[in-house]
């Protein structure tokens, strides 16, 4: 069994709290639809609550154990275990009750939002639930010793130097804990959602912090807090005890030194890139007045690793060719002219995409390279 199904499982305060929301939402007689189910913790939940019928849907082969494990529990009866991803999924019935637990350590990494969007849209009642009902992002200024520490791995190995993917830490987003004490300041919220009627799925929000101490900033600090339902909520808060989440980190690499008074507008967001979500988080230093930029975006998958060296493990290589939405993305790159601007760019980008992805792609581009202002 994969590793972080174990961990997953693991997490007292995750399942706690899941259960103890289960047993407040679904009712004796309900029909629920357990969206990645994995081994099936969830759906046996509900069916222990009562429910009358339980598809318990989860896309990969942890399927199977999910299926001895129901009827080794004496649930077969009541859950069925369907092995397909649920966007490929008809049910004969629509669901009292949607339950899902498909959330990375900044909520929204593993597409919860438009999963849940279309598994409402396929799966649930017009007056059903959803469980979690919502969810918030939060973010912070940190340092972080283990960032700290990650970075100086690298100055050194067996007396080399590995400056070039030190140079890349500062696009690596990582999952470590982080302590209450290495908050520079309190948190700003970042995104919010409600599960049931979410139609964005991507987050793109600017906040500023103010400093109130000297101090050097090597990251931002990120973590959720879902409302799994009226009166029981389950975070990763550098402030609540740790849960396998952890939280994300999004480096500022070198750090930066600031002091009381200097302030920083940091504005985060999401890009689904195929089945990615990369984040850029894009931050405008004001350091006792003078105005100082830094940039990190994430080029690789949200997938953490757990050693190292799995950063340079070759990405899926099945064959691809560009669909028709890439060949008009073709065209209109192959089409840019020294006399366009950039909104006129952004125009045509976006009659393919929408504005905010339009926005997104144009800094992107700018980012990386791909396209420069003169
Ligand atoms: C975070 S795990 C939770 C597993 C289980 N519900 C639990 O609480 O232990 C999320 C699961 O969702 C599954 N999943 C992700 N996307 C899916 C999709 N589109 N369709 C079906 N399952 C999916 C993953 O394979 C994974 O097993």
């Amino acid at each position: 069994m994969e590793q972080f199904h174990y961990r997953m499982l693991e997490d007292k305060i995750r399942l706690d709290a899941y259960n103890a929301a289960i047993r407040k939402t679904v009712r004796q007689g309900d029909i629920v639809v357990d969206i990645g189910g994995g081994t099936g913790i969830l759906s046996m939940m509900a069916a222990a609550c009562g429910a009358k019928k339980v598809y318990c849907i989860e896309a990969s082969e942890i399927a199977i154990i999910a299926s001895e494990v129901v009827d080794h529990n004496g649930y077969g009866n009541v859950i069925s275990v369907i092995n397909k991803d649920l966007r490929d999924v008809e049910l004969p019935e629509r669901a009292d009750v949607l339950i899902g637990e498909i959330l990375g350590s900044f909520g929204i990494e593993e597409d919860v939002l438009k999963l849940y969007h279309i598994a409402v849209e396929k799966f649930l009642k017009d007056d059903g639930r959803t469980l979690p009902r919502a969810l918030s992002l939060f973010a912070a200024p940190t340092y972080s010793r283990i960032l700290q520490e990650m970075t100086t791995f690298w100055d050194s190995i067996s007396g080399l130097d590995y400056e070039p993917v030190k140079k890349r830490l500062e696009h690596l987003v990582v999952i470590e804990e982080v302590e209450e004490t290495e908050l520079l300041e309190a948190p700003n919220l970042i995104g919010q959602f409600s599960l049931k009627d979410c139609e964005n799925f991507d987050i793109n929000q600017t906040t500023r912090f103010t400093f109130s101490r000297n101090a050097d900033i090597n990251a931002y600090c990120g973590w959720f807090s879902t409302e799994l339902c009226e009166g029981i909520t389950l975070d990763n808060s550098p402030f609540s005890p740790q849960t396998h989440w952890k939280q994300i980190i999004f480096p500022v690499l070198p750090a930066v030194s600031v002091r009381k008074g200097d302030s920083v507008e940091v504005c985060i967001s999401s890009l689904h890139y195929g089945d990615a979500i990369l984040f850029n988080w894009f931050s405008d230093f004001n350091l006792s007045g003078e105005l100082y930029k830094r940039q990190g975006i994430s080029s690789l998958r949200l997938k953490v690793p757990d050693k190292v060296t799995d950063w340079f493990k070759p990405q899926n290589s099945s064959s691809v060719r560009l669909s028709k939405k890439g060949l008009k993305m073709r065209d209109i790159l192959s089409g840019i002219r020294v006399d366009d601007t950039l909104t006129s760019i952004k125009k045509r980008l976006s009659e393919i995409n929408t504005e905010h992805d339009a926005e997104l792609i144009t800094r992107e581009y700018l980012a990386n390279g791909w396209l420069e202002t003169f």
